[in-house]
């Protein structure tokens, strides 16, 4: 058997004994002794009786071991021209400092606190020292307008909201404090404070009675020792796009969380401890949380914290410039990202004034990795790139070549192989196991390995309904896909309303809504369309309300802000058409999967429950005369 295999094996067949002996590789407060419990809804629920403290394992710890004079953290900001590096010793007294702030501030165990921050080392410290109060962090992506994050304070009931007064794109500085204080004034919930760090390219104004310079809190702030919490507490909720409005709040455990933090970054990733690890994503998505702050921490090694993009700041070397200036092991991304650099360096002439000697591998996740992306960052790098499939509802990857156990075969499209600790099944409409080649329902068998979710925040139901429901004994992904004869995952998108943006998880449902709203609007549908750069674009189509006189242009023009306005410009919402009507089945249903077809210029079947069907030719023509 081969060690993937073996391992794999263990995992799936004796799950409570795997799993407990990987939770020796984290130093808790009180080791379990239960593997695998189960809570009042019969959900899964690892180490129940383990107590630690998630910023004692990637902070503390490795201080008490005499790695303190380790680097833990390098912030690199290409758009502030700044770099600075933080030890193990110096991150752990910022961190116990901040969360000796947040204390002040009357923060304990259990509480929420939302962040709202560009790629700042303050963020990293603000996550890390709600995890050693025991409260509980909720990030929102910057790129998200007040609606979004109005929504999500309303949800968390915060009790503190941490803020700074700007983040900083490409060529503009984004005051981020009127977006909060919008967010406040909109939602039913109100935070006790708002603390904010002032950035020097830009000044917050205060409201004196509830807002909280970080800059005079911290001179003040005493540090706070690790509080210890149960691993079924809650470490964070992340909130993410499901298929209605309102966005999903995936809880995340203590112990689980790092108990599979710890085994990816061998299994998956073969990281030396001493090794310098990036995630470049943002700390606002899963990714950022996984592999930017908890894994490689708790696993000791240098993470990276990088303000910019991959390409603009200032050009499309950024990437292998910071892997050759701080000597990359791993790095990992999206396939847009690489998309976007190969764009503007198609003969990789930027790539090559680098030494890329030290890195070892690329791993991109977010989105399927396109042929053609692999072929040209594996020809230009001459590294082995892998792809692995994960949401955030898992916070680590379901599928991947795990490089730590065996480096398996890469097959273009495929994300290998089930990680060791999920059962993956492809399952038929009627619940029923795929045959290889045959395209399904991309399902989980429970139980669910540790870290992935056990519930929705406050709405235990949604979690039933949406994910458990359908398939008994499974969890459904919503992805779509299928697998070979000799078990490669195929990952063919998702079979519901989530599109994925430039690496970036959005609702079409969300969008619909905000659209439909709109009073000349009758009724609308947004679907994803393949988009070569970022992967998929949402576009609109809408039906006016009988009588309404509106030129369409003005109306795609108020469509864009509005959505712009409510969701976030990292929607990308810039296209919406007016038409007749939209193609429904005869109970109403829209076609959406067709229109998407028809938009790709894909072959499709013209459902036998279509109500008329002349009325893809209207899309059709709609579609390809824009
Ligand atoms: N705060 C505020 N605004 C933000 C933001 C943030 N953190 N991130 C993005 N935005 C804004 C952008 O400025 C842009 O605004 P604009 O329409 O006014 O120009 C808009 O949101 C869309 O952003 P994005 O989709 O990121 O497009 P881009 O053209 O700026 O960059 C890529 C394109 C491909 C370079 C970029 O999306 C990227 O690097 N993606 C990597 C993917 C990634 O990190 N995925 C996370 C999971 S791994
Ligand atoms: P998020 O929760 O934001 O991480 O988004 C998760 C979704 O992104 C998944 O359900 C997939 O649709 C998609 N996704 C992530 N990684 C991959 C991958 N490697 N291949 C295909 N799709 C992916």
């Amino acid at each position: 058997m081969s060690a993937y295999e073996n391992e794999y094996q263990k995992a799936i067949h004796q799950p409570a004994e795997f799993w407990l002996e990987q939770a020796q590789n984290i130093d808790w407060f009180e080791m379990p002794t239960v593997g695998l419990g189960e809570d009042d809804h019969g959900i899964e629920r690892w180490f129940p009786n383990g107590k630690l403290n998630t910023c004692w394992l990637a902070l503390d710890y490795h201080c008490e071991q005499g790695r303190g004079e380790h680097a833990a953290l390098i912030y690199d900001s290409p758009v502030t021209m700044s770099q600075k590096t933080y030890t193990y010793i110096e991150l752990r007294d910022e961190v116990a400092k901040v969360a000796g702030m947040l204390a002040e501030l009357g923060v304990t165990k259990g509480d929420r606190v939302v962040i709202y921050m560009p790629m700042i080392p303050e963020a990293v410290m603000a996550m890390l020292a709600c995890a050693r109060l025991g409260a509980i962090h909720s990030v929102v992506f910057g790129g998200f307008a007040p609606n979004e994050l109005s929504v999500r304070i309303e949800d968390a009931e915060p009790s503190v909201i941490i803020t700074a007064s700007c983040g900083i794109e490409v060529n503009k500085t984004l005051a981020y404090k009127p977006l909060v204080d919008k967010a406040v004034m909109d939602s039913r919930w109100k935070p006790k404070h708002v603390l904010v760090l002032q950035r020097p390219q830009c000044t917050a104004e205060l409201n004196l009675e509830r807002d909280v310079d970080w800059h005079q809190a911290m001179s003040r702030a005493e540090p706070h020792d690790c509080v210890p919490v149960l691993a079924t507490d809650p470490l964070y909720i992340l909130y993410t796009s499901g298929t209605t409005g309102k966005p999903k709040g995936v809880v995340r455990d203590n112990g689980g969380h790092a108990v599979a933090m710890k085994y990816s970054m061998l299994t998956i990733y073969n990281m030396p401890q001493n090794g310098v690890f990036w995630a470049a994503s943002d700390v606002g998505w899963v990714v950022g949380h996984s592999y930017i702050v908890y894994a490689p921490l708790i696993h000791g090694c240098t993470t990276l914290l990088f303000e910019g993009k991959p390409v603009k700041t200032p050009d499309p070397g950024a990437f292998w410039r910071v892997c050759q200036d701080y000597q990359v092991d791993v790095l990992f991304s999206a396939p847009t990202a690489f998309r976007a650099i190969k764009k503007e360096d198609p003969n990789g002439d930027y790539l090559k004034q680098y030494d890329l000697s030290h890195l070892k591998a690329i791993f991109m996740a977010g989105e399927r990795l396109d042929p053609p992306t692999l072929q040209w960052v594996t020809e230009h790098t001459q590294k082995p790139v892998i792809d692995h499939w994960w949401q955030t509802e898992t916070g680590w990857a379901i599928s991947a070549n795990p490089i730590g156990l065996e480096v398996m075969p890469v097959k273009a499209g495929s994300s290998t192989k089930p990680v060791p600790g999920y059962q993956i099944d492809i399952l038929t409409e009627s619940g029923d196991v795929a045959q290889p080649g045959q395209q399904g329902f991309v399902a989980i068998k429970r139980p669910l390995p540790p870290s992935c979710l056990p519930t929705v925040w406050r709405n235990h139901d949604r979690f039933q309904s949406g994910y458990l429901g359908q398939f008994p004994g499974y969890y459904v992904s919503g992805d779509g896909g299928y697998m070979d004869e000799e078990g490669y995952l195929f990952i063919m998108g998702r079979i519901d309303d989530v599109i994925n943006v430039a690496g970036h998880r959005l609702s079409t449902g969300e969008m619909e809504e905000v659209v439909g709203a709109h009073p000349a609007v009758a009724e609308c549908a947004v679907i994803g369309i393949h988009d070569e750069l970022k992967g998929q674009l949402p576009i609109g189509l809408v039906v006016l309300k009988d009588g309404v006189d509106v030129e369409s242009g003005a109306l795609e023009s108020e469509l864009i802000g509005k959505v712009r306005d409510e969701i976030g410009a990292v929607a990308c919402f810039k296209h919406a058409l007016v038409v007749e009507r939209l193609p429904k089945t005869r109970s109403g249903k829209i076609l959406r999967r067709v229109i998407r077809q028809i938009a790709d210029g894909e072959e499709y079947v013209v459902p036998s429950t279509i109500d008329d069907p002349t009325s893809l030719v209207e899309i059709e023509k709609a579609l390809h005369l824009s």
